[in-house]
């Protein structure tokens, strides 16, 4: 047997059942696989095409595993991910629990992958700031930044499946002219409706998600982010969309930016206004790419630039970037040896 050892924490979750069709979709080698959730219960999810039985986190035995995927959230990561990371496994962690911990690194691999160092808990963004960094950070190297205003469209699997199945019954009661049942996720009912706001509010009226965007897209970049952010969540089930603009230091032309657009690695274009090519979260969903168009320079700041941004926020936002984490990592592995 070759390959990696790797827990899924969460893996009934939203977040879980996304890492096990990436690892399996991207074809990762995988020499065994720990599905965990709150309880076993019976359950089971799928790998591979096989049913792996769910087995209750607080029995882990952590000596499985070499790596672990944390997509449980914070009060999860915050009690296990340091007992699995003295244990020797390398924690990588969905949760918003140590992303600004100054010890441990936050990191998208194509932005900063030379963060990530020796740590053994390594921090995976937020699902909006991964879609932002990943087009933002070829347009700071070449341009410099001055300014970034974001404005988000979030889906609702952003917020794990007890929103997703919330929105379904109220699309449901709506479509038979019923009215929605009292929500019990989101402070409103979502169907039919958008929310201007996202997580709680805290500092100066902005919310916990957009004081995310904020700090984490600084710690990436390395430098001070001139950033401000609306989250705002739309009755989307999957795909977060950004208005992004941007204020660069130095002058360019569009040709440029779109030249230097594809220089990022997961970024697609998608930008051909004439024939009416604009990415959008239906087209982005199931896909690993950052859909990025709408490329447009504004009309009165002579170095001010408007694109919208659009990522599957449960692969790109989440899965995929916490694989190539893992991927990035490879040579802390002997993958070719049985264990
Ligand atoms: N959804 C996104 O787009 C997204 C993007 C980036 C980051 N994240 C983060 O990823 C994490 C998971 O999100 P999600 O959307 O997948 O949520 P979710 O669909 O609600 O799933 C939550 C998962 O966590 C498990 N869990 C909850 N409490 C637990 C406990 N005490 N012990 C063990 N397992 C427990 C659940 O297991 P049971 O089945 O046993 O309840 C389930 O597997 C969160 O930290 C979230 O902030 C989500």
């Amino acid at each position: 047997m070759s390959g990696y050892r790797i827990a899924v924490v969460g893996a009934t979750g939203l977040v879980g059942q996304t890492i096990l069709e990436v690892l399996d979709e991207h074809r990762v080698p995988v020499q065994s696989l720990v599905a965990l959730a709150r309880e076993g219960g019976g359950r089971t999810v799928q790998f591979g095409g096989q049913p792996i039985a769910v087995e209750p986190l607080a029995s882990m035995d952590w000596s499985r595993v070499d790596v672990a995927f944390f997509a449980a959230g914070n009060a999860v990561s915050e009690e296990y991910a340091p007992q699995a990371a003295l244990a020797g496994v390398t924690v990588i962690d969905k949760s918003s629990r140590f992303r600004m911990d100054p010890n441990v690194p936050l990191v998208v691999p194509e932005v900063n992958g030379d963060a990530i160092g020796t740590s053994r808990i390594i921090a995976s963004p937020n699902c909006s700031t991964i879609q932002l960094v990943v087009a933002l950070a070829p347009l700071a190297r070449r341009f410099g930044l001055e300014r970034v205003i974001v404005s988000t469209y979030q889906a609702v699997s952003g917020t794990g499946r007890d929103a997703v199945d919330e929105l379904e019954r109220q699309t449901r009661q709506q479509a038979v002219g019923e009215v929605p049942e009292d929500p019990q996720v989101y402070p409103a009912v979502m169907a039919h409706n958008v929310l201007p706001y996202c997580d709680r509010f805290m500092d100066q009226d902005y919310t916990g998600e957009e004081w995310k965007l904020m700090r984490e897209t600084s710690k990436i970049m390395g430098q001070p982010v001139r950033l401000s952010a609306t989250a705002v969540r739309v009755p989307v089930y999957v795909g977060h969309a950004e208005s992004v603009y941007v204020e660069t230091r130095d002058a360019w032309s569009l040709d440029d930016v779109r030249a230097v657009l594809r220089e990022g690695r997961s970024v697609r274009l998608v930008d051909d206004p004439a024939h009416g090519v604009v990415p959008t979260p239906r087209d982005a969903a199931g896909t690993d790419d950052v859909w990025v168009g709408r490329i447009r320079a504004d009309v009165h700041e002579p170095n001010g630039l408007h694109l919208f941004i659009v990522a599957d926020n449960l692969r790109r936002g989440a899965a995929t970037n916490a694989i190539e984490i893992m991927q990035h990592l490879a040579p802390r592995w002997d993958l070719g040896g049985a264990r």
